[in-house]
């Protein structure tokens, strides 16, 4: 029986990728390969230790016991976002819980604009954006990020891309995957252009924890931006994607967040989607996890530096944040991603899956310490 679906439900799938053909091919042989795309920690040991959690989630049940949902959260987990963004203007009452950044984006995108409505984000562009807003029936548009300065905004073409139908401009740093961190020169020049075009800007900041040489983080909710969606979570942050705890912080111009809130508590109360024990955890998982962060960042920071010493002698623009590498290839970058993983059997990224103009490879570093340099060594020799 035929009956009606979708677009998106009858527009499913297509035919498989080439390299994912490779791959299966390679795992049905029973050969290793080693993924260099995921960038899942917790597949490396990097967990939030265990006992600790266990006694943070006990007391989180007995507190969540008696249900009274709050559809911007539990106050105590929105205090302790709010103490988390010290110096800057937010308070528990501008912060709303989400199951994940993932749910944040759909929030936004349903306050602030209408179907067939543009969302104008970075290209290269991590592919989540455009599926979230597809399912929410907009149309992405984009602003490049300029290898040339280290994949910096554009803040030119940013401002000429803007049209009628642009609602809102997504600002992700650390970048995904170009590894860009925003300076607060750009974030100025973003706010201005946001300000003389009546835009709010929805800023994904789920990698700001990981950052390389940067004493502090530029933050585009410190400047005179109309209005900013500040997103993050503990996906990331606290290496702890199964716990769905996510939240936007919402600040600038007072009338225009009072309206946010109003808009998003009710969209929020029609699926309170956030589980009551999570939210409860909130809090202490902040407190307790402070070691915890500390060692997960030196994590970080050894794979990367692994990952940076094999790729010295080639250009590329060096990562200033996040758990990936940009790399650029004289050579055709899908035959190259299809030797790595058919000589080498390492799985990564041509450009063009991020909207990146050819050529290019798109790579994490996260695996583990002593593992990476071997596998950035190989990569390296490919590209020379
Ligand atoms: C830039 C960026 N934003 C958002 C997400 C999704 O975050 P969450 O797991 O909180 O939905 C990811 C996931 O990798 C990401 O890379």
């Amino acid at each position: 029986m035929d009956l009606f679906f979708s677009d998106f439900a009858a527009n499913l799938g297509g035919p498989k990728n080439p390299l994912y053909l490779l791959h299966d091919r390679l795992k049905t042989e029973g050969r290793r390969v080693v993924d260099l795309v995921r960038g899942n920690v917790n597949e490396h040991g990097i967990v939030y230790p265990p006992d600790i959690l266990a006694g943070i989630l006990k007391e989180a049940a007995a507190a969540a016991r008696i249900y009274r949902p709050d559809s911007l959260g539990q106050l105590p987990a929105r205090e302790a976002i709010a103490r988390y963004y010290a110096g800057l203007d937010i308070s528990a009452g501008h912060v709303l819980l989400t199951p994940g950044t993932s749910v944040s984006y759909w929030y936004c995108f349903k306050l602030l604009a209408e179907n067939g409505d543009e969302i104008l984000c970075p290209q290269p562009s991590y592919p989540l954006f455009d599926y979230i807003a597809r399912l929410a029936g907009l149309n992405m548009t984009h602003y490049r990020l300029d290898e040339s300065r280290n994949w910096a905004i554009d803040l030119d073409h940013l401002e000429s891309q803007i049209t009628a139908g642009t609602r809102a401009i997504i600002l992700i740093s650390p970048h995904n995957p170009t590894g860009m961190v925003a300076d607060d020169e750009q974030l100025r020049g973003l706010a201005d252009i946001a300000r003389r075009h009546a835009l709010p800007i929805i800023s994904d900041e789920v990698f700001s924890e990981f950052l390389l040489d940067l004493e502090a983080f530029p933050r585009i909710a410190s400047t005179n931006a109309p209005l900013v969606f500040t997103l993050n979570g503990f996906s990331k942050m606290f290496a702890l994607p199964g716990i769905k705890i996510g939240w936007m912080a919402i600040s600038g111009d007072e009338h225009l967040v009072k309206k946010s809130v109003a808009a998003l508590d009710l969209i929020s109360d029609t699926f309170l989607p956030v589980n009551e024990i999570a939210q409860f955890a909130v809090a202490e998982i902040f407190t307790q996890g402070k070691l915890f962060l500390d060692e997960y960042r030196n994590y970080i920071n050894r794979c990367r530096s692994e990952a940076l010493a094999a790729l010295q002698g080639l250009s590329f623009s060096p990562p200033r944040g996040g758990f990936y590498i940009t790399l650029r290839t004289d050579r055709d970058e899908e035959q190259l991603a299809a030797a790595l993983l058919e000589r080498d059997g390492i799985l990564v990224h041509p450009g063009y899956f991020y909207d990146i103009a050819p050529d290019h490879l798109v790579t994490t570093f996260i695996d583990e310490p002593g593992l990476v340099g071997e596998h950035f060594e190989k990569i390296s020799r490919q590209l020379r």
